[in-house]
């Protein structure tokens, strides 16, 4: 297959996006530099250091804008103001310095397919403020057949119940994909793409890196909102997703904007394929990178998200090959297994009890070693885990307690109890509990009250005791990450999948060939707790073994076989 990543003189089509490592920080969780409890831009400055150390390239911020916080900042209600328990400007200004200063960069979240509802658009457009009054969508509301008022359309919201909310001010439902405090904006009206477009800029001018954009191809809604299938994954979603507008807003955005400065952009895009991806992401599209989700609803029971189904490494395999060979010529993958949507990796797809440190690290590896760029969620260097959700009450994720009244209802119980494995496992706050620094008080996130609950294995899992442990998560994943970054290899080889079919095994190699020579490594990930003896129809013989996350070399006689989670990174020399 040919790749995009030799240029015809035989050079490496270099961009340092897909060298990076990049690294999320979810700043309400990441470190509490005040004592309220909330983490804030300071709590991340005093541990800069330690994400340098690291080895990340870039560090992406999920939003810290103003808001009431009704979504954790996912609802912004003035974009060029920092929300108020997080800082203020002169400290984002610092994080911006102090990250460029550890030779790191800065990658902001763009949250533009809606606003807070306390965003002075939005509080204009309900009062039908003429020069506002378009900046949402707004509709009249239909009527059943007893005559009471019903949405306009049968569209859901990802949170639960109707997408439509009725506004008693302005007398009209509004569109929200999401919760009710974040009203979908109008792209149909130039006034509202121009502002966006200011707003992207000004940031821009502030010498960020670059956009994560959230929910970027929900833009475009198809022209009069009919209904959507009620039987599909998310009713509506083959109306707003990819809509038709998509690709002439992102390329005017290109255009008018990114294109003048050198940064990064990866979209947060629903239900993506591959065909998508290329347009939005390939050699001549707007962005850079995107994010689908398929490997994200494995664990899904008959594709319902609010449930807890098994998963299966050759489906797990089949949506790897896909990507990695669908984006081979064109365009580039994102790698992640985590971010602040995503309950803990190792509580998926490892064993937390007894391979907790094993499986965290196969899929450290699993991330670190395919092609495209890593993305590491904070906390997943330590292999945190999922936390108990004993009571509803401890819950804080708006989709999570949406949903849990949902079930209760649909489910006709009243306990809690009833539905808490379900939304234990599924719900975002499992990504959203405190950074887990050290075994003092509340993890050391924070002297006062979490705004969340801290999981109470901080005492066993953490930071400090990591650091300086050579065997720890931390340092497999210090250990990949410098590697992957000396390996030309690592970023630019070709994939190939030497077992596809296999049940526990996932075996691949990547080379590259260059003016400067070849390059080959294999990878052998081990997803189960039992052991696999494998025949791989490649030559072990000259192979060097560079990482593994069992203490062996390559004279270990045992080396045949694979024993639990194990994973291992070798370089072929031919
Ligand atoms: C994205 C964000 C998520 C947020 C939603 C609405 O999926 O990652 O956290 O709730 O968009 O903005």
């Amino acid at each position: 297959m040919m790749s995009s990543q030799i240029l015809s003189d035989g050079e490496l089509d270099r961009e340092w996006w897909k060298e990076a490592v990049v690294y999320q920080i979810y700043p309400r969780s990441f470190s509490d530099g005040d004592g309220d409890g909330v983490g804030d831009l300071q709590g991340i400055i005093d541990r800069l250091d330690y994400v340098a150390d690291l080895g990340v390239d870039v560090i992406w911020l999920n939003p810290v804008y103003d808001s009431p916080q009704e979504d954790n900042g996912y609802d912004i209600s003035d974009y060029r103001t920092i929300y108020h328990e997080f800082g203020t400007m002169a400290d984002w200004e610092a994080l911006l310095e102090a990250v460029h200063d550890r030779d790191m960069r800065l990658v902001m979240d763009l949250v533009v397919n809606h606003t807070s509802d306390q965003h002075e658009w939005f509080q204009k457009s309900r009062q039908r403020d003429p020069a506002y009054e378009d900046y949402y969508i707004w509709r009249e509301g239909d009527t059943d057949e007893d005559g009471e008022p019903v949405p306009p359309n049968n569209w859901e919201s990802f949170f639960g119940g109707s997408a439509w909310e009725y506004d008693e001010v302005r007398g009209e439902y509004y569109l929200h994909l999401y919760d009710t405090s974040q009203p979908d904006l109008n792209w149909r009206n130039d006034a509202v793409r121009q502002d966006v477009f200011d707003t992207i800029e000004w940031w821009l001018e502030k010498g960020i890196d670059g956009f994560r954009m959230d929910v970027i191809n929900l833009l475009s809604k198809v022209e009069g909102l009919p209904d959507g299938d009620p039987d599909s994954e998310w009713t509506g979603s083959e109306h707003f997703i990819d809509g038709p507008e998509m690709q002439s807003y992102l390329t005017a955005l290109d255009e008018a904007v990114l294109s003048n400065y050198d940064v990064m952009t990866v979209g947060e895009m629903p239900q993506l394929t591959v065909e998508s991806a290329r347009e939005y992401a390939g050699t001549d599209g707007p962005l850079d990178m995107a994010f689908h989700f398929q490997h994200t609803k494995l664990d899904y029971d008959d594709g319902e998200r609010w449930s807890v189904g098994d998963w299966s490494l050759p489906e797990l395999k089949t949506i790897v090959d896909r990507w990695q060979d669908g984006l081979a010529a064109d365009g580039w993958n994102t790698l992640y297994w985590e971010n602040h949507d995503q309950p803990r990796s190792v509580s998926r797809y490892g064993d937390p009890e007894n391979y907790r440190r094993e499986s965290a690290t196969l899929l450290g590896t699993f991330v670190l070693t395919l092609r495209g760029t890593p993305y590491i969620y904070q906390g997943q260097e330590l292999g945190m885990t999922n936390a108990d959700w004993e009571t509803m009450d401890a819950l804080r994720d708006v989709d999570a307690i949406n949903h849990a009244r949902e079930l209760l209802e649909r489910n006709g119980v009243d306990e809690y109890d009833d539905v808490r494995e379900v939304v234990g496992y599924r719900t975002r706050d499992n990504a959203r509990t405190p950074m887990q620094w050290d075994d003092s008080r509340n993890a050391g996130f924070t002297d006062g009250d979490p705004w969340i609950k801290v999981n109470p294995n901080y005492r066993e899992i953490n930071a400090t005791a990591q650091r300086t442990d050579e065997e720890s998560v931390y340092s497999y994943y210090r250990r990949l990450i410098q590697l992957r970054s000396d390996r030309d290899v690592l970023v630019y080889g070709d994939y190939t999948d030497l077992l596809p079919g296999h049940e526990t095994v996932f075996a691949f190699t990547r080379s590259l060939s260059t003016d400067a020579g070849t390059e080959r490594v294999l990878v052998v990930l081990h997803f189960d707790d039992g052991t696999e003896t494998i025949d791989l129809p490649v030559e072990y013989a000259d192979a060097t073994l560079r990482e593994c996350n069992y203490d062996r070399d390559d004279t270990d006689p045992e080396m045949v076989t694979l024993a639990p989670y194990e994973a291992r990174v070798y370089e072929l020399f031919d």
